[in-house]
C-alpha cells in the first residue's frame, strides 16, 4: 500500500486554532485535562491494591523513581510529539516519521498505543462500574455501621454477579462515549476544573478518618518503609508500568491531549504539575486506605482488586456523615474514572475521523463497542471464567498484565527512543523553546540514556521472573 504523503499542520492548526478536533481553551484547561487522564482509579484503586500485592514500601519507593526517571521524561516526549504532529497519534506519528526521514515501522508506536487504550478501557469499564453500584450501595445505607466482613460479603455478592457487572460496566461505557460524542474540549475541560479539586478535598477527609481511626502508623509504615525483601522482579516490573499506566503514557493519550495544546503553552512546567498532582493523589488514597486495612484484621493488604471496595465502606459506614461522605467518595471515583476513559478512548475516535471519515458517533459507538464486548472477557473472569487462566493469569489479569506491563512499558521505550535519538534536535528544541538550555540538555540526556535502558532492564527481568 503507498504511504499517503502527510502534510505539517497549517499555520493556522498551529496557532491552537484546530478545525478538526478542537483545541484547549488555555494551557491551564491542558493541565486540568492531562490531570483528568492521569487521575484516575489507577491512583485511588489500582495503586493501593498492587502497593499491597507486592509487600508495600520498596514497592512503593519504586514507582517514585520510575514516575521521575522514566515517566516525567516521557511524559514531555509524547506531548511534544502530540503538539508537533498536532494529529491523532497514529498520524502524528506518520507525519513525524515521515518528518525524521525514518523507516514507517515506527509509526507502530501510534498503533501500539491505541490499541493499549481501547484494550485498558474494557476492564476500566468494569472496575468503574463497581463505583457506580457503590453510589447507591452507599447512600442506601447498605454499610451503616458495617464491620470488614459485611462489606466483603456485599463486594463478593457483586462480583458474583455477571448480571450487575455488566449493567454498571455499560452505564460507564455510555457516560463515556456521550462526552467523547460531544467533543472533548466542551463539557470535559469545564466538568474536570470542578471535579479534581473536589476528589482531593474528600481525599483529605479520608486521611483524616484514618488517622483518627485507623492504624495509622502502620498503614505509614507499610507504605514507606522499603522492606526490599518483599520485592520480586516481576514486582518492579509492576512497579514501572503502573508508572506509565497512571500517568496514561505509552498509549497515546497524552499525546492527543498534547495535539490540542496551545502552541505557547510550556511544555516542562506543564508535565510536572500533571506528575505531581497524580502522585499525590495515589499517596493519599494509599495513606486514607492502609490505616483502615491494618486496623480490620479481615482485611489483607494483599487481598488484590477489591481492597478499596471493602476498606473504604468500612470507614465511611462508621463515620459521622459517613453515608453522605460515602456516596460523594464514590461519585467522585466515578467521574475521576470518567475523565480518564475519555482519554482512553479518544485518541483511537480522533483517528477514525480523520483518516476513515467517521463521524464522532459512529466513531464512538464502533469502538466503544468494540472495548464494551472485550470487556465482558473481565466481567466473566470475576465469576464463571474465574478459573479459566492463561500463564497463571484470568482473563482480567491478563489483560492488566499485557497492556500495563508490557505494551505501555514499550511503547514507551520506543518514544524514548524516537525522540531522544532518531528526531533532528532541532526539531525537539524548537517545541521545547521555552525551556532554559540546561532543563533541556538534562531532559534529553535522561531520555537518551537512563529512561530506555531502565525500561529494557526491568522489563526483561520483569517478564523473565513472571514465567520462570
Ligand atoms: N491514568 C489512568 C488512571 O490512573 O486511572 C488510566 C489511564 C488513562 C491509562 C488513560 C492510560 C491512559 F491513556
Amino acid at each position: 500500500m503507498a504511504e499517503e504523503q502527510l502534510t505539517a499542520p497549517s499555520s493556522d492548526e498551529a496557532s491552537g486554532k484546530r478545525g478538526i478536533h478542537g483545541a484547549w481553551s488555555s494551557r491551564w484547561t491542558f493541565v486540568m485535562a492531562a490531570t483528568g487522564s492521569a487521575v484516575g482509579l489507577g491512583n485511588i484503586w489500582k495503586f493501593p491494591y498492587i502497593a499491597g500485592e507486592n509487600g508495600g514500601g520498596a514497592f512503593v519507593l519504586v514507582y517514585l523513581i520510575c514516575i521521575l526517571l522514566v515517566g516525567m521524561p516521557v511524559m514531555v516526549a509524547e506531548v511534544m510529539l502530540g503538539r508537533r504532529g498536532r494529529q491523532s497519534p497514529i498520524n502524528a506519528m506518520r507525519y513525524l516519521t515521515q518528518e525524521a526521514g525514518l523507516h514507517g515501522a515506527w509509526n507502530a508506536i501510534g498503533w501500539l498505543g491505541v490499541t493499549a487504550g481501547l484494550m485498558i478501557l474494557s476492564y476500566y469499564a468494569v472496575i468503574a462500574g463497581w463505583a457506580l453500584y457503590y453510589i447507591g450501595q452507599m447512600a442506601s445505607g447498605t454499610f451503616q455501621g458495617a464491620s470488614a466482613d459485611q462489606a466483603g460479603v456485599v463486594f463478593g455478592q457483586l462480583l458474583s454477579s455477571p448480571k450487575e457487572l455488566i449493567f454498571w460496566q455499560s452505564i460507564f461505557m455510555l457516560l463515556t462515549m456521550a462526552v467523547v460524542v460531544g467533543g472533548v474540549t466542551r463539557g470535559l475541560g469545564v466538568a474536570v476544573r470542578i471535579l479534581m479539586p473536589l476528589l482531593f478535598v474528600l481525599l483529605v477527609i479520608l486521611l483524616g478518618f484514618s488517622i483518627q481511626r485507623g492504624d495509622f502508623a502502620r498503614g505509614f509504615s507499610f507504605l514507606f518503609s522499603f522492606n526490599f525483601e518483599a520485592l520480586t522482579w516481576a514486582g518492579v516490573l509492576e512497579a514501572m508500568g503502573h508508572a506509565f499506566f497512571t500517568l496514561s503514557l505509552g498509549m497515546g493519550a497524552i499525546m492527543a491531549y498534547g495535539a490540542y495544546m496551545p502552541d505557547h503553552a510550556r511544555i516542562g512546567r506543564t508535565v510536572l504539575a500533571v506528575g505531581f498532582l497524580d502522585t499525590l493523589v495515589a499517596l493519599l488514597a494509599g495513606l486514607a486506605i492502609f490505616p483502615i486495612v491494618f486496623a480490620n484484621p479481615t482485611i489483607e493488604p494483599g487481598a488484590g482488586p477489591g481492597l478499596m471496595f471493602v476498606s473504604l465502606p468500612v470507614a465511611f459506614g462508621n463515620m459521622a456523615g459517613g453515608l453522605l461522605f460515602g456516596s460523594i467518595f464514590f461519585v467522585l471515583v466515578t467521574l475521576a474514572a470518567w475523565s480518564s476513559a475519555i482519554s482512553l478512548i479518544e485518541p483511537a475516535v480522533a483517528f477514525l475521523i480523520e483518516s476513515k471519515g467517521f463521524n464522532r458517533i459512529t466513531a464512538n459507538l464502533l469502538l466503544g463497542g468494540l472495548a464494551w464486548s472485550v470487556g465482558l472477557g473481565s466481567v466473566l473472569s470475576f465469576n464463571v471464567w474465574a478459573d479459566v487462566t492463561l500463564a497463571g493469569f484470568n482473563f482480567f489479569e491478563f489483560m492488566d498484565f499485557l497492556t500495563s506491563s508490557v505494551m505501555l512499558p514499550l511503547t514507551g521505550l520506543f518514544i524514548a527512543l524516537f525522540v531522544g535519538w532518531l528526531m533532528k534536535p532541532e526539531a525537539v528544541r524548537s517545541e521545547l523553546m521555552d525551556e532554559s538550555s540546561g532543563v533541556f540538555t538534562a531532559w534529553r540526556w535522561i531520555l537518551r540514556y537512563i529512561s530506555p535502558a531502565a525500561v529494557l532492564v526491568v522489563f526483561v527481568m520483569g517478564v523473565y521472573k513472571t514465567f520462570s
